[in-house]
């Protein structure tokens, strides 16, 4: 079968990605002064940093710790809630850092209300019992505090950040790595009241809805496009283009089902993160995919009269899910942040496949013209092969 041979090569290349994504949650090795405080802790996406952090609904405080490790040594970490945006600016921080002076550990509140420096400050809500560790052993910087939770506490901006130095006491700006500039996000504290699966056996659960999502709607999807889109011009491959195409499209939205239900697993127990724009568009592919197999069904003979409206909406459709597939793939990525090497590799696979596709165009687009020419028919309507193509060999 041409569909299966590549196919295979990349399931196990992206099967050997599960092996290998980066292995730097810390959530189940931390060790904190007083760990026994804290209920739950969350691996944040990006910097390498975690929050440990107990809620308490009653008076709705909340016992919070942050660790990360500054960018430079003698640099600084910070934590911020932000109560109107989901920026910078209007960042309620607390930074942490060494005092020169006394070569102690302190942390301060900021009100952040420009890129400007940074200037001590009260914030907006009540904060106390604050404290700020360095651990000798891994360089990490920790934030230990008590805060008064400002507004819905099961949807709060949180953002996290990193720096180089410090100078005469004011904390130097930080630097703009992707890192840097994706790390903010929506806290939930509530939903961390309630203890789930263990940092461990998450981290296994991505992997495989990383694994899932990338070789079917990644991968098989498109590749199920390039085989309907490209064989069915050769009178040769008519009807294997087909059940090519059936097939490929079948075992991928099999592969996909499983990944979507694994991705809403995962999001029913996200301890705290929630990634709307991720979840909204997976269930959108999810939505458009059923969508397509009911197409399978429904579909009208080549000759029936209604057959060109189907094929506008089977086409419609399938190129959303070929557009927001991909475009998800990416996203996901940005959140599990594998190793590069295996975001590269997806972009490699992503472009042969579209390199082959270009190189298919131009050779259907040839073979058409040809038979066009041997046909001798000047009126035929040359501006859409595609047309010309179903005319000829759709089912
Ligand atoms: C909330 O309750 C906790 C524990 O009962 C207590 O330590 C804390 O001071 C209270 N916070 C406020 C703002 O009343
Ligand atoms: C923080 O700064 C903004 C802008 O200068 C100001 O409107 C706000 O009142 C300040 N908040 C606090 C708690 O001082």
């Amino acid at each position: 079968m041409a569909c299966r041979g590549p196919v295979i090569v990349l399931v196990l290349s992206f099967l050997a990605l599960a092996v290998r994504v980066a292995n730097c949650l810390t959530c189940t090795t931390q060790k904190l002064t007083s760990s026994g405080l804290y209920s739950t802790c969350i691996d944040l996406p990006t910097l390498g940093s975690t929050l440990h952090f107990s809620y308490d609904a009653k008076n709705s405080s909340a016992a919070v710790a942050f660790v990360a490790a500054p960018s430079k040594s003698g640099g600084w970490v910070s934590w911020a809630l932000n109560p109107t945006d989901m920026g910078m600016v209007g960042c309620q921080a607390l930074i942490a850092f060494k005092d020169a002076s006394t070569g102690t550990m302190v942390v301060k509140t900021y009100n952040v209300s420009s890129y400007g420096p940074l200037e001590e400050s009260k914030i907006s809500f009540e904060v106390w019992d604050m404290a700020a560790e360095e651990s000798a052993a891994d360089g990490t910087m920790r934030i230990y505090t008590m805060i008064k939770v400002p507004g819905d506490a099961s949807h709060l901006n949180q953002v996290w950040q990193v720096g180089p130095s410090v100078t005469d006491g004011v904390p130097d700006k930080h630097g703009f790595a992707n890192d840097n500039l994706a790390s903010k996000g929506t806290l939930n504290l509530v939903a961390g009241q309630s203890s789930g699966t263990t940092g461990d056996s998450r981290l296994q659960n991505k992997k495989i809805h990383g694994i899932l999502n990338v070789v079917s709607w990644g991968i098989l999807f498109p590749l199920g496009i390039v085989l309907a889109r490209y064989l069915r011009v050769f009178p040769s491959a008519d009807p294997a283009w087909f059940y090519l195409h059936v097939f490929c499209q079948l075992s991928a939205y099999v592969i996909g089902v499983a990944g979507w239900g694994t991705g809403l697993k995962l999001g029913a127990e996200s301890k705290g993160i929630v990634y709307s724009l991720h979840r909204n568009i997976g269930i959108g592919v999810f939505c458009l995919a059923t969508v397509q197999m009911f197409a399978l069904l429904m579909r009208p003979k080549k000759d029936h009269k209604y057959r060109c409206y189907w094929n506008i909406y089977h086409h419609a459709t399938g190129y959303s899910i070929l557009v927001l597939g991909i475009l998800n793939v990416f996203k996901g990525y940005d959140i599990l942040r594998p190793a590069e090497k295996w975001k590269s590799a997806y972009i490699i696979a992503i472009a042969i496949l579209a390199g082959l596709a270009f190189l298919l165009e131009v050779v259907t687009w040839i073979v058409v013209i040809k038979r066009r020419t041997k046909k001798s028919t000047p009126s035929y309507d040359a501006s859409y092969n595609g047309q010309n193509m179903q005319d000829s060999t759709a089912l």
